[in-house]
């Protein structure tokens, strides 16, 4: 069943394009004009298949009619979604969740991201482009191979330090490795991150140390999308509190998430 609220659309939309753009790893465009106002860090929820349960993804790109996702093959939904072909209609809600703060004039936005936590993070790249404010990207892969989702940084033109588990792209470190250091030579004032949840707690910690506001963007497995069932939420604040992923965030300040 569609359900419409205000801003928050169900459509079928028609693929325009699907290609596997690293190993287990596809750029998969749609056509969904009526999502062409979703923000960077918001998501949609994908039917896959016959499974009752949708699918969240990034939105990474949304440019004229076209929505663009990056997804990396993990079960049953994202490999029924790489057998699709263009032409075929997808069932999509969205645009879901809340998204990354717009930049301020003259702000200095460090991009940090990991694995298909790129997602998000070029999408940010690409829409604030023409913003004055200085923005650099970091981003960590398991291997060259999975390297995936860098073109909207370059066609933005923002600087990108590319790592890499193995060190067969890039820097064979974690993205985390020497943060603290890149953080001062580019006189970071805001970090927005997304990847790992290690990765994330790590970027927290340091954010916190010197004192700079920093965004994260969670994953948790999603039911309803729609902030009813209660299955994606996180602890937050030092008490019993919870938000949920899907309509609190995904994007969340990291001061706020009681990391585990
Ligand atoms: C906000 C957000 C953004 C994301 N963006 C991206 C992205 O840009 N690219 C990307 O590659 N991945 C992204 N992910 C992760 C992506 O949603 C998963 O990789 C995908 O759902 C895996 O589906 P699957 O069926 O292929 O794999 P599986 O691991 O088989 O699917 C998950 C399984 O868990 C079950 N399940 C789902 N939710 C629940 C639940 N609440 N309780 C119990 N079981 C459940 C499903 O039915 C399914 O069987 C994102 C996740 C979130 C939350
Ligand atoms: S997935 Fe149901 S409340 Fe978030």
């Amino acid at each position: 069943m569609c359900v419409e609220k205000s801003r928050l659309r169900c459509l079928q939309a028609p693929i325009v394009a699907q290609e596997r753009v690293a190993e287990g790893i596809f750029e998969l465009r749609f056509a969904a004009p009526r999502l062409s106002h979703s923000l960077p860090g918001q998501f949609i929820h994908l039917l896959c298949g016959d499974s009752f349960l949708r699918r969240p993804f990034s939105i990474h790109r949304a440019e004229g009619e076209e929505i663009t996702i990056l997804y990396r093959l993990q079960g049953a939904g994202t490999n029924w979604l790489s057998r699709q072909r263009e032409g075929g209609l997808l069932n999509v809600l969205g645009p879901l969740g809340s998204s990354f703060a717009s930049p301020r004039e003259n702000e200095r936005i460090l991009l940090v991201g990991g694995g298909m936590g790129i997602a998000p993070l070029a999408f940010y790249a690409e829409r604030h482009s023409h913003f004055p404010t200085e923005m650099i990207a970091m981003a960590g892969f398991r291997s060259a191979s999975q390297v995936a989702g860098l073109q909207p940084f370059h066609r933005a033109r923002v600087p990108l330090s590319l790592y890499s588990d193995d060190g067969s792209s890039g820097e064979r470190n974690r993205v985390t490795a020497g943060l603290s250091e890149r953080i001062s030579e580019f006189g970071a004032n805001r970090i927005l991150a997304c990847g790992p949840e290690e990765m994330m707690k790590s970027i927290s910690a340091i954010a916190e140390k010197m004192n700079l506001p920093c965004q994260v963007s969670l994953e948790r497995k999603m039911a309803c999308g729609t902030g009813l069932c209660l299955g994606c939420i996180v602890p937050v604040g030092n008490s019993e509190n919870y938000r949920r992923v899907c309509v609190d965030g995904p994007v969340f300040d990291a001061r706020e998430i009681r990391w585990s």
